[in-house]
């Protein structure tokens, strides 16, 4: 039987596709995959069917998966994976038992990685907040940007539409302080930019350019991630390895 793949494949650099993923895009002769991936994955997709999964309504969409399934695997590259902010729902629903979810590198994985920061940092940060200013919307009693931000919390803002000046402002009420942000932007991809500063410094420090796409009238993706937090610049020593061994880790060992 032939199934419906929808492949975490990270944030566009197919270097962090996973084996798994590559097995099953292997085996697939339709590929939906959203921009830059038909790209960037261009060496995985030769002699392959390549469309983006946005030209389709659903109905034409779900025609087209059934069709090839009788002969073939389908694929869909999904960006980052399906953990967060992924649109591909419905579709997975749809076919139930023909559909396999394979796991991915998120954009909030590689960032980490890139930065080399982890995202909580017991004593410094004790939350990491995934979130997205788009999807938050202003319903009464619901919390809000400046509600979610605060000491203590990393946030990871994905699919930001507000202009970089008006999101610190809002970060900084929330935080009530000057705090660590770096922009990354097409990370893994052509063109990768990172930058960072602090709430207080880096609109001068992106020299007013719009990391958003915020002008564009396409509503093109802009693959910009926002982290904020104390992590970010954090400095911390032998000393924060030793109060946790000697509070936490020391008596899990065998005969403590
Ligand atoms: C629809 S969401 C997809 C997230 C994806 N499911 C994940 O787990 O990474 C798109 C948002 O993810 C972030 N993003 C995706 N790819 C990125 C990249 N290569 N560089 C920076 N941010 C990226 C941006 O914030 C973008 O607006």
């Amino acid at each position: 039987m032939n199934h419906v793949y929808f492949i975490g494949a990270g944030p566009g650099d197919p270097q962090l596709l996973t084996l798994q993923g590559a097995a099953a895009l292997k085996g697939a002769t339709l590929v939906f995959a959203p921009e830059p991936f038909e790209l960037t994955f261009a060496s995985f997709l030769v002699d392959k069917e390549v469309v983006s999964p946005f030209d389709y309504d659903f109905d034409d969409l779900i025609n087209k998966i059934l069709a090839r399934l009788q002969t073939a695997d389908v694929a869909f590259l999904m960006p980052g994976d399906l953990t967060f902010y992924a649109p591909f729902q419905a579709i997975i629903d749809h076919f139930d038992e023909t559909a396999i979810v394979l796991a991915g590198v998120g954009t909030a994985n590689a960032a980490s990685a890139r930065l080399k920061r982890t995202f909580d940092l017991p004593g410094v940060c004790n939350r990491a907040v995934i979130v997205s200013p788009k999807t938050l919307g202003d319903e009464e009693g619901m919390p809000s940007l400046e509600d979610l931000a605060g000491k203590g919390a990393s946030l990871l803002i994905y699919m930001n539409n507000l202009p970089l000046a008006e999101l610190c402002a809002t970060l900084k009420r929330g935080y009530q302080a000057d705090v660590p942000l770096t922009l990354l932007h097409r990370l893994g991809l052509p063109g990768e930019e990172i930058i960072s500063g602090s709430l207080d410094t880096i609109v001068e420090k992106t020299g007013g350019r719009d990391f958003f796409n915020l002008d564009d009238p396409t509503g093109k993706p802009a693959l910009t991630l926002v982290v904020v937090g104390e992590t970010l610049t954090a400095k911390i020593d032998g000393r924060w390895w030793d109060y946790r061994r000697e509070h936490i880790w020391k008596k899990r060992q065998k005969g403590a």
